[in-house]
């Protein structure tokens, strides 16, 4: 039997497979069996009322999991499935509350990636599957990230994690709510507002800037809206490129041992034994396609700082620089009190 055939049947049997997509690899379930649902809680340390996603096979799934589907959402999803876009939806009835978090919308799927298709049409179901890491940590891009945040507790939550080698994209999909009439993004990712206005023609608003606390307003729950998430346990600072020496050197003085990641400097740094220095890739698809893996290398570098040069402030670089702002946000804490401990601020 091969792996496919084995998760498959793992998943039907109500347990985790771990697998991965061209954003980051997921920690999936049966979407239909709220026994295996609330595993995935369990092993993420994830608080139950966050949805999940449901990754679907192909759209014309769509009619299983969502009601009430506007021509939009259609036109989206015709475009851009597979791929890494999540819609939000009315749910159907059938939804189990475990993945919707017990609103009355649902996040919808179809990724791109070869492992998580052949996955999905062998189970032909939905799969509910959050990224692979434990909550607000940082997602993984690779199975040894897997094996590294699921840990001593993963092997016994998690059946089996699926090897697709690095994911090409790097950061979670861009989700966008489909439920008013003016769809309305709500986290930022390789799909921007600008692609999205290009295809439907219509104003698309950018929710997650300010997004206020949840429970204070009617805006979906969304936990990587939450100002601390995706973080290392090293402190995390941004700072603009032109102050970065001045950074440094304030850190060195304190006999820090800090972790640079900046683009090409001219003059370079000059070589250190207290400085690790990483270089930042110019290119935003590249930029975002590295981002978590070196996040991880300099987190396990033994530092106490984390300074990173803060890329340009413009719509491609959008996800990227949000992904960065909520890991300075919720650095240097052992555990993951800090994120939960900042939800609802902004
Ligand atoms: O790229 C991705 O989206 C990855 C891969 C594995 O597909 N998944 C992922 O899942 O990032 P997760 O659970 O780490 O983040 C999904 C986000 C959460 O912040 C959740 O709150 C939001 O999607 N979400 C899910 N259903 C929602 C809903 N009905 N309304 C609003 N937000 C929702
Ligand atoms: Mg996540």
């Amino acid at each position: 039997m091969n792996d496919i055939t084995r998760a498959a049947q793992a998943l039907r049997a109500g347990e985790l497979v771990a697998f991965p997509t061209e954003t980051v690899y997921g920690l999936g379930a049966d979407a239909r069996n709220p026994t295996a649902l609330a595993k995935i809680f369990a092993a993420k340390g994830r608080p139950a009322d966050h949805p999940l996603i449901v990754h679907l096979p192909d759209a014309a799934h769509l009619a299983q999991w969502a009601i009430d589907i506007p021509e939009s959402a259609h036109a989206l999803a015709a475009a851009f499935w597979p791929g890494p876009l999540t819609l939000i939806l009315k749910r159907h009835p059938s939804v189990p509350d475990l993945v919707t978090g017990g609103q009355d919308t649902v996040g919808v799927r179809v990724p791109n990636h070869p492992v998580a298709l052949a996955l999905l049409r062998e189970f032909g179901s939905g799969i509910a599957a959050p990224s692979a890491n434990k909550f607000g940590r940082i997602s993984p891009t690779t199975a040894a990230h897997v094996r590294e945040e699921l840990g001593k507790s993963g092997e016994k939550n998690v059946a089996m994690i699926l090897d697709g080698g690095p994911c090409a994209v790097g950061i979670e999909s861009t989700i966008v709510d489909m439920t008013s009439a003016t769809p309305r993004i709500l986290r930022p990712g390789a799909i921007s507002a600008d692609t999205l206005r290009q295809r439907l023609h219509v104003p698309v608003h950018e929710g997650y800037a300010a997004q206020p606390a949840d429970h204070a307003t009617n805006s979906p729950r969304v936990s990587g809206s939450l100002a601390a998430h995706y973080a290392p346990r090293t402190p995390l600072q941004l700072c603009a490129l032109e102050s970065l020496p001045a950074a440094i050197a304030a850190a060195l003085q304190e006999s820090q041992r800090v972790a640079v990641l900046a683009p090409e400097l001219s003059p370079p740094l000059s070589a250190n034994q207290n400085i690790i220095r990483r270089v930042a890739s110019a290119d935003f698809s590249q930029y975002a396609h590295d981002l978590y893996a070196t996040l991880r290398e300099l987190d396990s570098a033994g530092c106490d700082l984390i300074l990173v040069a803060a890329p340009p402030d413009n719509e491609a670089w959008r996800a990227v620089n949000d992904r960065l702002r909520r890991a300075a946000a919720g650095s240097g804490s052992e555990s993951n009190e800090s994120s939960e401990g900042n939800e609802g601020s902004k």
